[in-house]
């Protein structure tokens, strides 16, 4: 099926910084409740190197799925890393929450926007995109690796959703609306805007199911990622695009680029 570029409810500027951020935490609790980023960590551990490894994640919501990953590699690992967390729209309350609980590892995050298109300089790290390189384009998406590339960072992007789950998902989509209903007072933290939201004016699971869907169509498969990335880097960039199995139905497809050997282990 061809990729879509539908618009996602949440990715617009008119769209409420409230109702984006208790669309983010759901998305946080699901993604860590449900396991689906496991795979993330098994692929993070492989390009962890160095006392002192920075990942920069871009597009972090709420910000869980990095932190699950980073927190599943086991202390002698996870103690040689620090996170930083940033979004174009940040989730100060959950980002800060984040940063504060998350038990012994090192979470910071910029609390003013930071596009992922337009990365700052001082923002140096290996960069990370969890569930997010689908809402760009084609042209975007490149410029996004493409400045990986020039600036010699590693980079790995993680999604769960995919194009060839959309039937699938419909199938299983009243379950996952029901999790939501139940789930939803189990949300950190707890806000009765969140509960108001979900039950009585029911905009999150409205967005849940349209972004959701959104999401899928939009997915980028292997082998739009391995177009994204034929002939960038050349000889001294290498890439891995692959799917591996997550909880249920899902899977992770991701694409990770690092650097060869020379000034690239400065900046990693
Ligand atoms: C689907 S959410 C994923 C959040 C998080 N990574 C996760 O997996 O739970 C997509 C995120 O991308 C952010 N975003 C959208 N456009 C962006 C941009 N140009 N630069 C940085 N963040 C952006 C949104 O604010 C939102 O938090």
């Amino acid at each position: 099926m061809r990729r879509l570029h539908i618009f996602e409810l949440h990715d617009h500027d008119w769209f409420p910084d409230t109702w984006r951020d208790l669309f983010t935490d759901a998305l946080s609790f699901f993604e860590a409740s449900m396991d689906l980023y496991a795979p993330a960590a098994r692929l993070l551990e492989l390009v962890i190197d160095g006392e002192d490894f920075v990942i920069v994640d871009l597009c972090s919501g709420a910000g869980q799925p990095v932190v699950t990953a980073v927190a599943a590699l086991g202390d002698d690992i996870a103690g040689r890393v620090r996170v930083v967390l940033t979004d174009k729209y940040p989730n100060v309350a959950s980002l800060e929450r984040l940063s504060k609980e998350s038990g012994g590892l090192d979470v910071s995050y910029v609390e003013t926007p930071v596009d992922a298109l337009s990365v700052p300089d001082d923002l140096t790290g290996f960069r990370t995109l969890f569930s997010s390189l689908h809402h760009f384009d084609e042209d975007s998406a490149r410029a996004i690796l493409e400045d990986a590339v020039a600036k010699r960072r590693g980079i790995a992007v993680f999604e769960f959703t995919d194009r060839r789950l959309l039937p699938r998902l419909l199938v299983y989509w009243l379950p996952f609306l029901v999790r939501l209903l139940v789930k939803t007072p189990s949300i950190v933290p707890f806000r009765r805007k969140r509960i108001l939201l979900t039950y009585l004016v029911p905009v999150i699971p409205v967005v849940l199911c349209w972004d959701g869907v959104v999401s899928c169509l939009r997915s980028y498969s292997e082998d739009d990622l391995r177009g994204l990335v034929a002939r960038l880097g050349d000889d001294d960039y290498s890439w891995r695009v692959g799917t591996v199995r997550s909880t249920g139905p899902f899977r992770v497809t991701y694409l990770i680029g690092q650097p060869q050997a020379g000034p690239a282990a400065a900046t990693r």
